[in-house]
């Protein structure tokens, strides 16, 4: 486990810049596949959901990253960036990462480049990863982009998770800053336990399947979710990874004015709001709209609400995300002013 704040580093990771990007192709409840037999009803009550955004055929993992990318970069005023980090779960290739061809699309040149995996906590560890970098000194500024299409990894047969998982990708521009400029990433809180880890799952299709031919069948290829155990984990994680980085950061729960939690259901969401005692109208959401977009849904529930004019400049804001892996993490940081998107 690993708490830390960013105290005594002359060189802090402000954020500059951030956006979303979702495929266009919406898919409201009652144009899910007819043999789930789901109803809107259903889907609204369990889930919060109303909307997702599925790719059609020919888009992939990437070519959502590069639109999400492109927007941070835009925000931020510049494309130079030394550092782009990919957080994916989907890539569009088991080999090789995506970062390094993202940098490419987007004529980088010959920037460091690597992707973060770590589940839907992969945007939270992925900060963490590019605040190292530049507090120690390695990085300037760093493009992390984190994108996921859960639709095609998905079963066809499933449901549970058919229902709530989506596609999408988010992105933001962190660069060296001064210590308690706005934009400022202050603490960290980032956890695991592999106890989990078939909890969340796709059981095939790597180096165990091929160590153990016979052993798998083509449904083992497919995203695979205990539904209901992963609810109970992701509230109790989520909760207290949040009060273990308030603590670190010296805030108290009555100082956040914005909580972005990984968007893995409305329920989840308020349940760890509930925890926490923290007022829904501090609890930014856009799940109903977009699902639960893996890795990206922090980023783009961010660009979401700075779209909406949700959240301010100088406002204390909590991210925190869980999991496969299992894996979690929190960040405490202040809002910059962002100019308009
Ligand atoms: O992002 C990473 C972390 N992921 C999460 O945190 C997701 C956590 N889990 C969930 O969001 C929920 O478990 C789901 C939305 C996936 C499922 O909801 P649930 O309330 O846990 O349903 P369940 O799987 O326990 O199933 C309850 C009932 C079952 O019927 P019976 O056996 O009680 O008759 C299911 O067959 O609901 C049924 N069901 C459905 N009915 C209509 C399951 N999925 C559906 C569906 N439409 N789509």
């Amino acid at each position: 486990m690993i708490e830390r704040r960013l105290s005594g580093v002359r060189r802090v990771p402000v954020l500059e810049g951030v956006a979303g990007w979702v495929p266009p192709r919406v898919v409201a409840n009652d144009e899910l596949p007819a043999h789930w037999q789901t109803d809107d009803t259903w889907v609204r009550r369990r889930t919060g959901i109303g909307t997702r955004h599925w790719v059609d055929e020919g888009t992939s993992t990437g070519d959502l990253a590069l639109e999400a990318a492109r927007g941070a970069l835009a925000m931020a005023g510049s494309p130079l960036v030394d550092t782009v980090l990919v957080a994916t779960s989907t890539p569009d290739h088991p080999m090789p990462a995506m970062a390094p061809v993202l940098a490419s699309r987007l004529g980088l040149g010959s920037v460091a480049a690597f992707d973060v995996s770590a589940v839907c906590s992969g945007f939270v560890y992925g900060l963490a990863t590019a605040a190292g970098m530049i507090a120690g000194g390695l990085a300037e500024r760093v493009l992390l982009v984190a994108a996921d299409v859960y639709s095609t990894l998905v079963s066809p047969d499933d449901r549970g998770a058919g229902v709530v998982f989506a596609d999408g990708a988010g992105a933001v521009v962190l660069r060296a800053g001064e210590p308690g400029e706005p934009g400022s990433l202050l603490a960290f809180d980032l956890g695991s336990d592999g106890e989990g880890h078939d909890l969340i799952t796709v059981p095939a299709g790597g180096a165990r399947d091929r160590a153990e031919p016979g052993r798998y069948e083509p449904v083992d290829r497919y995203f695979r979710m205990s539904g209901r155990e992963v609810f109970q984990h992701a509230v109790t994680r989520m909760t207290e990874s949040s009060l273990a980085v308030l603590k670190t950061a010296g805030w108290a729960v009555e100082d956040v004015q914005r909580v972005v939690a990984h968007q893995a259901n409305a329920r989840i969401l308020s349940a760890v709001g509930t925890r926490l005692s923290i007022p829904d109208d501090r609890i930014v959401s856009n799940i109903e709209r977009v699902g639960n977009t893996g890795a990206a849904s922090i980023p783009l529930a961010l660009a979401h609400a700075v779209e909406r004019g949700e959240v301010h400049a100088g406002e204390r804001v909590l991210l925190t995300a869980f999991g496969g892996g299992f894996t979690w993490g929190s960040v405490a940081m202040v809002w910059p002013d962002l100019p308009s998107a």
